[in-house]
């Protein structure tokens, strides 16, 4: 039977939505390695290490013991004590179980917080460049998003910056440091102005820090939690075990939060997920209590890679780019190769698809037009080989 090409009455809210750029980007990447062809990506924002052996048999355990069922909203009391008592020895800060709330990835989490606080009429305060899921998550909260230029102090979010940007309408401000796409951290007098400024006006915060343990020496792991319990009473921590364990498919992460936060986000989870999946919760468990070892391992990899991206990026006529100080991200000015047809870094990153047969992500996306979000995700020899190509191309176009 002929269906009729009916138009689907999608709901305004979602609607307004915009899809993920970094999906898009992946998915071309697929489509084009299906099609047979050698493309280097630079797209995908996840770890290209497997997650740790020993992390995957607590996982296949918790089959064998018959771990298949529905857990409390929040987690297993297992999983809370593991996140609880890993602040406890990482951080030295003490977590009540009744503020953590187990989350299908960090995803999940910030999801749940903005839209259990925000709501129409409000304003939710984003850094640019911004992790393309926050506006869209304010706009489903249906509150706007309100942004903050920080390219006059090369994407480093300031005290001074947010308190230029706080109205009567600002609810909460969306803080992810060590960012993705800029890879910038935030030192940490400054985060704690930062914080200081948004409780003193009654603006709540979110911090994810999801990439809290990919920093780079000399710059500093820092977490929120880590605050005075009158600054915490305004602040939700979004963690997650995707990047530092290399385990973005088994969605698992958490919250930490005030009780009456975590409470409005636990009847979002109970009505929408229920709980956060057992088996990965079992596998969360491992990768916090086991040795961390194998994090050390993946970091000093990472920064290897930087340590040679970087420089080689900058010898590229036309670009410029800033030393990352956390996650795996190097986020390059390519504004300096934008001429002729080429107007924005978006016509840049489909030359070098087209003709290098290479994934960048563009900036424009992550609320920075004129940038390109490179991952260094992915080994050495495919960053020589990008960017090697990446060369060729400028140059062939320069020329
Ligand atoms: C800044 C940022 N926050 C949160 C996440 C969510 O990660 P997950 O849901 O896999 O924990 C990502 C993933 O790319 C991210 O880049």
């Amino acid at each position: 039977m002929k269906h009729t090409t009916q138009e689907f009455p999608v709901s305004p809210t979602i609607a307004r939505m915009q899809s993920s750029s970094t999906i898009a980007a992946m998915q071309a990447a697929t489509k084009m390695r299906a099609e047979g062809i050698d493309v280097v990506d630079f797209g995908a924002g996840e770890p290209d290490f497997d997650t740790p052996a020993h992390i995957k048999h607590a996982a296949i355990e918790a089959m064998r013991n018959g771990e298949t069922k529905y857990t409390p909203t929040a987690g297993t009391k297992a999983f809370v004590k593991a996140i609880t008592d890993y602040y406890k020895r990482e951080f030295d800060v003490s977590i009540d179980a009744t503020e953590v709330m187990g989350t299908a990835g960090g995803k999940q989490g910030i999801f749940n917080a903005v839209v259990a606080l925000a709501c129409s009429g409000d304003e939710v305060l984003i850094a640019k460049p911004y992790w393309v899921s926050f506006p869209e998550m304010v706009t489903f909260a249906g509150a706007t998003s309100a942004f903050i230029e920080t390219e006059d102090n090369d994407f480093q979010l300031t005290a001074e910056h947010v308190a230029r940007s706080i109205t009567p309408r600002t609810k909460l401000l969306i803080v992810n440091s060590p960012s993705n796409p800029s890879g910038r951290v935030i030192p940490i007098d400054e985060f704690c102005r930062i914080i200081e400024t948004c409780a003193a006006r009654g603006v709540y915060v979110i911090s994810d820090e999801c990439y809290v343990r990919i920093v780079y020496p000399p710059a500093e792991v820092f977490s929120a939690t880590t605050l005075p319990a009158e600054l915490r009473d305004y602040i939700c921590v979004s963690g997650s075990f995707s990047k530092t364990y290399a385990m973005t498919g088994w969605r698992i992460g958490y919250t930490i939060a005030p009780q009456a936060w975590t409470k409005a986000m636990l009847k979002i989870e109970q009505h929408s997920t229920s709980n956060p999946c057992s088996i990965a919760q079992a596998a969360g468990i491992e990768a916090f209590t086991a040795s961390q070892d194998c994090v050390a391992g993946m970091l000093n990899e990472y920064r290897k890679r930087r340590d040679w991206l970087i420089p080689a990026l900058n010898d590229i006529p036309g670009v410029r780019c800033t030393m990352p100080e956390g996650a795996f991200y190097a986020f390059p000015d390519v504004r300096g190769c934008l001429k002729g047809e080429l107007k924005t870094s978006g016509d840049f990153a489909d030359l070098l698809l087209r003709e290098a047969q290479t994934v960048v992500t563009d900036g424009a996306g992550f609320g920075a037009e004129g940038f390109v979000r490179i991952s260094y995700a992915t080994s050495l020899e495919r960053l020589q080989e990008g960017v090697r190509r990446i060369r060729d191309v400028v140059e062939r176009f320069a020329s």
